[in-house]
Order: structure tokens, then C-alpha cells, then sequence
């Protein structure tokens, strides 16, 4: 019998976003381009264990100021899971066991990058596999949706356009070839701060549109925007010198991923992105990666989700 289940979590990377309005229950309807990139990735490996409970260790150049208790989400994936266990009719010999997940963080805190939201999608997939639970891509979903706004993207990945808080999904082809660079600046954002600001500013649109690539053709009329981007250059002073500073690097504009920090920029060619990494690693002090949008969001060792 299977005892220790290991699964990929891809970082969640918008390519565009616009904030249609606050929703009376204080969160806002989007309409976002997103994708799943190669890199950065989590690793998430879940063990079960014969006492209840679960437990978290943490590795990984990203894991200093992750939430070890119950604000981690992958914590509170599992305890659902468990959940889901003790409410199962037929829970299988899995009742009383509790689930230790060894979490290696990659994906960067406060980037922007959903890396909770995807360590959260791992660890749903990967409990439910080692658990023996029969939840369908609905049920994890509506478990995901429970967690965080950017669970459910994360389960399926690849690309699609999110809209109403970010749990509606619209699935898309594959894009064609995307190389891309992600930067991210030595200093994290908090989301809730970046919409509050948003409403205090009045709701802004981003007017700082720049063409959309060619893989991304006819997606988005009118190319690529951040309506978060004055809310998040007012949360943190330091954000646009670093964005003019990476781009007059790239010679390429850049869009601000999600609710920042972290910037991406779309380039020509694979050669490229590993180049303008070490560059803007080197010159600018950020944590940079070369990367591509990949078809999943999470992969289970050993074979597909
Ligand atoms: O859903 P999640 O916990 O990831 O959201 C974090 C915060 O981001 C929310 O508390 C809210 O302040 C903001 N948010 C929002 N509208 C969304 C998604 C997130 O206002 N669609």
C-alpha cells in the first residue's frame, strides 16, 4: 500500500489582470490571464502517518517566513482531507491517521506567484491519492475554492482566463512558445493591503498597456495591464524603480504578476530568458527565473494528476 505520495506545485503566473469592481463580500471580480510556468515549482510530499494531526516541515531557499501553524494552507488542505476521511461512508483503513507533509518552497512569499494556492492544490491531490478518497476535479475544486481564490486555477493549470473572485475558469489552448523571465524583487507585497488600496485610490484601470506577445495573439485586444499595479507601486515605493530598472535591463516591457511583487517579461527566445535571469539576478538583487507555461499545475510523482 502506497505510504508517501510526492506532487509538483507549478507557481501561477498572470499575464493580465483587470478588477472589474469590489463585490459586497469585500473581495473583487477579476478578469486575469493566467498561466502555470515551469519555474518556480514547490515540491510537496505527503506521508501518512498513525497518529491524528498533521504535521509540516519546511525546506527550501523560499521557506524562511512561510506559516508553519494553520495559516499555511497546505496545513489546512490536509486537515480537509482528513476531514473528507472521517465523513467518507466507506473511509477506508485511513480513519485516526493524520498526514506529515514535507513542503520544499521554491515559489517566493508575497511575490504575487500563488504559491500557497499551489502548495494548497498538491497537497489536495496528492492527500487525496494517499488517502484512497474518490473526489472528483469538482470536489477538490469546491474544496480549493475553501482555501483561496487561486486553488482552483492551480488544480487544473495550464492556461485560462479566471473571473469572478477567481474561481471561475475558463480553460484555454495551450499558448504557443512563451520564454519569460520572472524577477522578483528583494521585498514581498501582502494582497489584502494591494486591493484595500486599490478601493482608496477609487478603483484605478492600468492605462500602462504593452502589446501581448505573439503565443497570446487575439487573447486580449487590448495587450497586457495590471489594474493592481498603481495600487501595489503605492503599497511599495520600491516597486517601480525596480520595474524601470529591469526593464531598461530586458529593453522589453514587463507586467506586474498578480498583486506583486514580482514582475514577468515576455522575450524571444529560451537563450534570452536564461541571459536576462543571471542579469537582472546580478544587477538588480532579485530572485530570477527563466521560464515557459507548462500544461499543469500540479504533476504527482510517478504519473499524471
Ligand atoms: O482568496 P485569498 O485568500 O487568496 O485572497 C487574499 C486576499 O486578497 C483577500 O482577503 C482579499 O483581500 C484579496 N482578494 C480580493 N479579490 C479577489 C482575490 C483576493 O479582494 N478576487
Amino acid at each position: 500500500m502506497t505510504m508517501s505520495v510526492r506532487a509538483l506545485a507549478r507557481a501561477k503566473l498572470t499575464l493580465s489582470l483587470r478588477v472589474l469592481g469590489r463585490r459586497p463580500d469585500g473581495y473583487h471580480d477579476l478578469e486575469a490571464l493566467v498561466v502555470s510556468v515551469r519555474e518556480p515549482h514547490d515540491a510537496v510530499s505527503l506521508r501518512l502517518r498513525p497518529a491524528v494531526g498533521v504535521g509540516l516541515r519546511l525546506s527550501g531557499r523560499a521557506a524562511p517566513g512561510v506559516p508553519t501553524g494553520e495559516a499555511n494552507l497546505a496545513v489546512r488542505a490536509a486537515r480537509l482531507l482528513l476531514e473528507e476521511v472521517d465523513e467518507a461512508h466507506n473511509p477506508g483503513p485511513w480513519v485516526g491517521a493524520g498526514l506529515d507533509i514535507a513542503l520544499h518552497k521554491a515559489i517566493p512569499v508575497g511575490a504575487g506567484l500563488g504559491g500557497g494556492s499551489a502548495d494548497a492544490a498538491a497537497t489536495l491531490v496528492a492527500g487525496a491519492r494517499l488517502l484512497g478518497l474518490a473526489l472528483d476535479a469538482p470536489a477538490l475544486a469546491g474544496l480549493g475554492a475553501g482555501l483561496g481564490s487561486d486553488v482552483p486555477f492551480c488544480l487544473t493549470g495550464g492556461a485560462a482566463f479566471m473571473r469572478g473572485r477567481g474561481e471561475v475558469l475558463e480553460a484555454l489552448h495551450p499558448l504557443g512558445p512563451l520564454p519569460l523571465v520572472v524577477a522578483v524583487p528583494p521585498f514581498a507585497l501582502p494582497t489584502p493591503a494591494v486591493y484595500a488600496t486599490w478601493d482608496r485610490l477609487g478603483g484605478p484601470r492600468s492605462e500602462r498597456d504593452r502589446p501581448a506577445p505573439p503565443a497570446m495573439a487575439g487573447l486580449l485586444p487590448d495587450g497586457l495591464a495590471n489594474d493592481l499595479e498603481p495600487a501595489a507601486e503605492a503599497v511599495e515605493p520600491r516597486l517601480r524603480p525596480f520595474r524601470e530598472g529591469l526593464e531598461a535591463l530586458a529593453g522589453a516591457p514587463s507586467v506586474l504578476a498578480g498583486s506583486g511583487s514580482a514582475y514577468a517579461v515576455p522575450v524571444r527566445s529560451e537563450g534570452e530568458a536564461l541571459a536576462l535571469a543571471a542579469v537582472v539576478a546580478a544587477k538588480l538583487g532579485a530572485v530570477a527565473f527563466a521560464t515557459r507555461p507548462v500544461p499543469r499545475g500540479i504533476e504527482l510523482e510517478g504519473g499524471p494528476a
